[in-house]
């Protein structure tokens, strides 16, 4: 389980009429984003290339106290562009402002190299 939880699609917190789910799958019998499938297990964290962190499924948020915060939906938006009035939560600034990032990363974390270099018997590159 990630350490981000609950019931509900984006956050109550966010405005009714935001833009930040321009991009998301939408359930169409709800209009709202499409939860992971039902045999998902946890939660699923997507970074939404130019956009939010959009977190689904069985999670708990948290502040660095321990302290939860209300979600008040199953899917949420968290902001990455760091200029959200609502932050933790994304607010559809990001659009805005011209934030720019990739879904997936450019190149793998250095962890993740060493770990594939140990697998294959070298160094990392
Ligand atoms: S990612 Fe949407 S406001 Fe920051």
């Amino acid at each position: 389980m990630a350490r981000a939880g609950h019931a509900g699609g984006v956050s109550s917190a966010l405005p009714a009429d935001d833009d930040l789910n321009d991009d998301l799958p939408v359930d169409p019998t709800t209009g709202q984003p499409a939860d992971q499938p039902a045999d998902a297990v946890g939660a699923t964290i997507t970074p939404y290339r130019d956009g939010p962190l959009i977190v689904r499924g069985d999670f708990r948020l948290v502040d660095q106290d321990g302290a939860e915060i209300d979600p008040g939906r199953r899917t949420v938006a968290l902001c990455r562009c760091g200029k959200s009035g609502i932050k933790p939560f994304c607010d559809g600034t990001h659009k805005r402002s011209g934030f720019s990032a990739p879904s997936a990363p450019s190149r793998p974390r250095p962890a993740a190299a060493i770990r594939s270099a140990s697998r294959e018997g070298g160094r990392p590159a």
